[in-house]
């Protein structure tokens, strides 16, 4: 017997990614990319303002870093204030959960909308548990972007009441998840600081588990976010990974030259490791196909073999159970350090 299915059916496959032609009109858009000065995200605001968005904020938590990036943005005639494609610094720092949510306060007190947000910053090598006894490298992937979007959200509810409106979050997550082994569990914050101290590669595994609980939160949070009378379009919530991106070379001297040709054969340049975000952030696509990405607690995009090719997720990555669990010990954490 063939059962009957109500399912919406997934994204339909598309070939190519163009950027000139595939992406939505931007003009007087607001958008935020966390992590913009440097890396995936530095090449995320780049495009976004070749591509003439209204208000692009580069969240960092270093001005000078932050100005330094602005300033080669301006050199190259991007971004300039008056042009109608403005680039802005936005003061942001992960590392404290409180931090994060005073970034957004602060966001909400300069805007009255915001189109876009691009959870992209993140951290590869914190070893140390926080001073609120939670592994740092959970704090920056995974609990102050959530902090961060929760304290958003009033303000892209209210972007997305308007009837054309096509409002997203993407998070930059990684195909790490993977790597973390089955049994995870997030009953208590503790659960956050497995060490992994018996597997090789123990930081890839703590790094693969505070990706998997960003995954697990942002399928949560595109189920709270479907059409409804006051949302006519929702908000289409996209987690991702970006591909295999050189992001280390160009800051390490010694890997100038044949060393660097070398990871250019297995590694995308970060220019082409911000496609997939481009494409959750702005495509067409996305916005044509809108029911299909935000079914089923929406999609996962990875770079392969098209920028923007939609993913099963692995069955963990799936719990329902699992990510309830997950948002029940978030939300009680960050209640107990007052964030
Ligand atoms: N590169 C890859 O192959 C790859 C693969 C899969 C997923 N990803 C994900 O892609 C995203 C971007 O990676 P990337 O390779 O572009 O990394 P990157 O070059 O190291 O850039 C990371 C960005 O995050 C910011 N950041 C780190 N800790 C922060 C904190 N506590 N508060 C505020 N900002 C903080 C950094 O700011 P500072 O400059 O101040 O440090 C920087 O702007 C990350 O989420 C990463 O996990 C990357």
């Amino acid at each position: 017997m063939v059962e009957a299915t109500t399912a919406t059916p997934r994204p339909t496959v598309h070939a190519s990614f163009d950027l000139g032609t595939d992406l939505v009109d931007l003009k007087g858009k607001v958008i935020i990319v966390t992590g913009g000065n440097k890396g995936i995200g530095f090449w995320t605001v780049k495009q976004l303002l070749q591509a003439k968005a209204g208000k692009v904020y580069l969240a960092a938590r270093s001005e000078e870093r932050a100005n330094e990036a602005i300033k080669a943005l301006h050199d190259e005639g991007l971004g300039k204030e008056g042009s109608g494609s403005e680039v802005v610094w936005l003061r942001f720092d992960l590392s404290d959960p409180r931090e994060a949510k005073r970034a957004a306060e602060d966001f909400m007190k300069k805007e009255d909308r915001l189109d876009v947000l691009i959870n992209n910053a993140g951290d590869m090598s914190s070893r140390e548990v926080g001073k609120d006894g939670v592994s740092l490298m959970h704090i920056i992937n995974y609990i102050s972007p959530y902090v961060f979007t929760e304290t958003l959200l009033p303000l892209l509810k209210k972007t997305a009441e308007a009837p054309d409106s096509d409002v997203r979050i993407v998070n930059v997550a990684s195909k790490m998840y993977n790597i973390v082994p089955s049994g995870v569990r997030y009953s208590t914050a503790q659960d956050f600081n497995v060490p992994y101290t018996f597997r090789p590669f123990s930081n890839l595994h703590r790094y693969g588990n505070s990706k998997l609980a960003m995954i697990l939160w942002s399928q949560r949070l595109q189920r709270l976010l479907q059409p409804s009378e006051a949302l006519p379009n929702g908000i289409t919530v996209i987690s991702l990974h970006p591909g295999g991106v050189d992001t280390f070379t160009p800051r390490v001297k010694v890997f100038q030259g044949l060393a660097k040709s070398i990871v250019s054969l297995f590694a995308l340049t970060p220019e082409a490791g911000a496609w997939t975000s481009l494409f959750a952030a702005a495509s067409k696509r996305v916005r044509e196909e809108r029911e299909r990405y935000q079914a089923d607690g929406g999609v996962y995009l990875v770079e392969q073999p098209v920028p923007g090719t939609v993913q099963e997720l692995g069955a963990t990555a799936k719990d329902e159970n699992l990510a309830e669990e997950l948002i029940r010990t978030t939300q009680t954490f960050l209640k107990d350090i007052g964030a």
